[in-house]
């Protein structure tokens, strides 16, 4: 398993010891960059992935919780991002977006449903062509280019265009805020995903991302088929962070075998 702690969960106050516990244990480091508008968070820009990438040799896992993507990204690929993660569901990638509001609860809430329920989207159309476009754009800055679905966008939405993505993130909270409760609804979109992967020979990575902890919710993303996890609160907010990355990285990605696409 690839493991890729979220940079967001760390004690910014002493960011350079938070760097280099995730180099004892960590393969990548996951950057939260959110907008204040796709989601009801604000968190950083280019110029801590910037600052970051001076810090460490970690491959930066840069995950764009934003409205108009590309109009930044060439800032985050000359920042030093590795992989460039986009949500299918940001007005600048498929379109006018979805109706449906983000939800996510704050900081190490608990969401009211005991995030078991998962609402129904509204209707919407992606629009496919600008998606390919906006994922080869991404690609073309020289950087990985991810593309993230929220726990109610299922895996069809996306298919037509999974030959042209290095990874794909499923989250397994509402984007907006770390030490939100595990949603197992999109279990079953990892599980597709594998599958999909194996059945037409392509190599992109699957990455989860929202309430994963060593002990419980990170096995179950590993047997659907995960190959990296995204933790924030499982990894800085443990007594042990180096020993909750080396429990995540001992848990292998099964049962359709893992991509190389990243
Ligand atoms: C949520 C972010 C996650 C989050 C993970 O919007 O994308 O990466 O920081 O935090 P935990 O692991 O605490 O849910
Ligand atoms: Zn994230």
């Amino acid at each position: 398993m690839l493991v890729s702690p979220s940079i967001l969960s760390a004690d910014w106050s002493r960011l350079d010891h938070a760097v280099h516990l995730a180099e004892e244990g960590a393969d990548w480091l996951h950057c939260d960059v959110m907008d204040g508008h796709f989601v009801p968070n604000l968190t950083f820009g280019a110029p801590m992935v910037e600052a970051l990438h001076r810090m460490t040799r970690l491959p930066l896992d840069v995950h764009l919780m934003i409205d108009d993507p590309l109009r930044f990204a060439p800032a985050f690929a000359k920042a030093g991002a590795h992989v460039l993660t986009l949500h299918v569901e940001a007005p600048g990638v498929a379109g006018p977006g979805w109706p449906a509001p983000v939800r996510s609860s704050g900081e190490g809430a608990a969401a009211a449903d005991g995030g078991t329920a998962m609402p129904t989207p509204g209707a919407h159309a992606i629009d496919l062509a600008l998606l390919r476009t906006t994922l080869a754009r991404t690609r073309e800055l020289g950087v990985k280019a991810g593309l993230a679905l929220r726990p109610d966008t299922g895996l069809d939405e996306v298919e037509p265009v999974l030959d042209a993505i290095d990874l794909l993130l499923v989250m397994t909270v509402y984007p907006g805020f770390s030490g939100q409760t595990f949603l197992p609804g999109p279990l079953e979109t990892i599980r597709r995903a594998s599958g999909v992967r194996k059945a037409r020979g392509l190599s992109f990575l699957i990455e989860v991302d929202g309430g994963i902890a060593a002990g419980d919710t990170a096995p179950q993303v590993a047997a659907a088929g995960a190959d990296v996890v995204v933790a924030g609160h499982g990894i800085y907010r443990q007594a042990d962070p180096v020993a909750a990355m080396r429990a995540l990285k001992a848990l292998v990605p099964g049962p359709a075998g893992a991509g190389t696409g990243a």
